[in-house]
């Protein structure tokens, strides 16, 4: 029952890459928030910080992202891979290509799959952004412990019909974050988790992502 239940949800999770506008109730905001902090975390320091834009404020948040996207310099936190090779290249074109098929841009349209990528500083439509940032001093495992909540919280608002898509490349303007909503500078903006109801007839939720078999990701001992 239990894992069938987990299962489900698992399955059902997706990036969603375009929202309606409804606003989410904020009892259901809060229901997500409390389930994800039921994670594990080193020490259990619970290292993470959400900041939460609602109705205006989202919009406001937006527009202020998408100027700064198009004239700002990105200075992500915590760096960016420096490079993906092999079945790591494989798989990430895989999604991307998945991607672009959907919405219709086409192999090697660099101009229209970057309009796409733009996407991601409209937060796709999404009525809610959610930054999540951690203490510098607890490093890279204060980053690992708030990718567990980012986990839990994308499942708790799947449980509750409500779509969510992490976002690395809203932390790539750390610095502009950071002034606008007053993140401490002691904290490292890790991404961003847009959220809302999914537009479940948008083309760009009409695929899904696979995952590798386990003999690709397990070596056995004994
Ligand atoms: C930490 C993290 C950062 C991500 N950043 C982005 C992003 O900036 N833009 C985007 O479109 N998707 C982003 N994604 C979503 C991934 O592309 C997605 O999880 C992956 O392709 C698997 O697809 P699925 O989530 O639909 O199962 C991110 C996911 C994670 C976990």
């Amino acid at each position: 029952m239990t894992i069938s239940a987990l299962n489900t949800l698992l399955e059902r999770r997706h990036s969603c890459r375009a929202f309606r506008p409804d606003p989410v109730p904020k009892a259901q905001i809060e229901q997500i928030l409390s389930s994800a902090s039921c994670v594990p975390s080193w020490c259990n320091a619970q290292p993470w910080n959400v900041t939460i834009t609602s109705g205006e404020a989202t919009d406001r948040f937006r527009h202020a992202l998408q100027n700064e996207a198009q004239t700002g310099t990105p200075a992500p936190d915590l760096p960016f891979p420096t490079s993906y090779t092999g079945v790591y290249q494989d798989r990430r074109r895989a999604c991307g290509w998945a991607l672009y098929q959907a919405v219709g841009v086409e192999r090697g349209d660099r101009t229209a799959s970057a309009r796409q990528m733009t996407e991601n500083f409209a937060l796709f439509g999404a009525p809610h952004c959610a930054i999540i940032s951690s203490p510098s001093e607890l490093g890279p495992y204060g980053a690992l412990d708030c990718g567990g909540f980012i986990t839990a919280f994308t499942l708790a608002a799947q449980a509750l019909g409500i779509a969510t898509i992490p976002q690395a490349a809203v932390a790539a303007y750390s610095p502009f974050l950071r002034q606008y909503f007053q993140i401490p500078d002691d904290r490292l903006i890790l991404c961003a988790i847009s959220f809302g109801y999914a537009d479940t007839d948008h083309p760009a939720n009409a695929f899904r992502t696979d995952r590798a078999p386990l003999g690709d990701i397990v070596e056995w001992h004994g």
